[in-house]
């Protein structure tokens, strides 16, 4: 019998698909990517691959997952299976630089950005971009490492201070600033490669924004998350062509906007996970969309956008 396989390493965001799955009747299993074998010759199973690796995967002791990932992709995409957000994803998922080069190749706006190894060039970074800077982990996920410096003497003394986090693929990134003339971020929801629906994201409480459930903020005051029934902007357009090029179908892609209106991309999140509350509240559910999603890749009655030439 043919499967949904949802390749992943973190139980509590699988929770709300497999539900839906379940109630369905959508045949999958779930394929744990913080430890396990396969035979490189053998043939995988049949059925369709959906990859779920998160780059915040080491923040919960799941350090070989992206190896494995990766690996594991390596394999399937070489046996010609179906991978929903297969390599190429996986590589934006698991580097911010290799997102901006992406973005960069595409034309499409986002922070001016310095890719820096080793904290000792941060600061010469921060000067040649011009404060306020933010400054973040190439690999990160759920705001890991992210960090504002209005002036060189607070970078100076997170370089120097013994709580400074290398970050864990030793890659940092030093950015502009983006300063809204609101404190809000806007997430845009894509399944099957197509545009679902905008949230605004409340960021006057800091910059862990992870819409999943698990990730809720204790003590948050009000709704951060507030879904945009009448978002339109040509961004979408944009963004839609770059998943088809950059062969991801599911995807939460993150937008700011300054005081002039400009509006600039900084994180690809492949993958995403949906805020239950702000659907209820507008009764969209992207959970729903993404196993009618899989159900027809798995039966075939979609295109293959893994196929897709541009
Ligand atoms: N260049 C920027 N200008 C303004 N705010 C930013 C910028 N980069 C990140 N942020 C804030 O920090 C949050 C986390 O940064 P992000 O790049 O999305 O990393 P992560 O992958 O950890 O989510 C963003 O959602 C946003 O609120
Ligand atoms: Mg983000």
């Amino acid at each position: 019998m043919r499967h949904v396989y949802i390749l992943h390493e973190n139980d509590a965001w699988v929770k709300p698909i497999t539900k839906v799955l379940d109630t369905a009747g959508v045949p999958y299993k779930l394929w744990s990517l913080i430890e396990g074998s396969y035979d490189v010759a053998e043939t995988p199973p049949e059925g369709i691959f959906f990859c779920k690796m998160s780059a915040s995967a080491h923040t919960r002791g799941h350090h070989a997952a992206a190896t494995y990932a990766d690996s594991l992709l390596h394999w399937l995409e070489s046996h010609g299976c179906i991978v929903i957000n297969g390599l190429n994803a996986l590589r934006l998922e698991l580097s911010k630089a290799a997102q901006y080069a992406a973005l960069y190749a595409a034309g499409i706006a986002f922070p001016c950005t310095k890719i820096v190894s080793g904290r000792n060039h941060l600061l010469a970074a921060a000067e040649t971009i011009g404060y306020p800077v933010i400054v973040k982990h190439n690999r990160g996920g759920k705001g890991i490492g992210v960090q504002l410096f209005h002036e060189a003497a607070s970078l100076m003394n997170h370089v120097e201070s013994s709580d400074y986090v290398e970050p864990v693929d030793g890659i940092s990134l030093v950015q502009k600033y983006i300063r809204p003339p609101e404190p809000f971020i806007t997430r845009l929801e894509y399944i099957g490669g197509k545009f679902l629906y905008a949230v605004r994201v409340d960021t006057s409480q800091g910059f862990e924004l992870c819409p999943a459930e698990a990730c809720a903020v204790d003590g948050a005051k009000k709704p951060m998350f507030e879904i945009q029934k009448d978002f339109f902007h040509p961004i979408v357009e944009a963004h839609e062509k770059f998943l088809r090029k950059n062969k991801i179908a599911v995807a939460g892609i993150e937008i700011i906007a300054n005081n002039k209106g400009d509006v600039f991309t900084y994180d690809i999140n492949v993958n995403t996970n949906y805020n239950p509350e702000a659907e209820a509240r507008a009764g969209i559910y992207g959970t729903e969309v993404l196993a009618d999603f899989l159900k027809q890749m798995l039966q075939g009655t979609t295109k293959n956008l893994l196929t897709v030439a541009e």
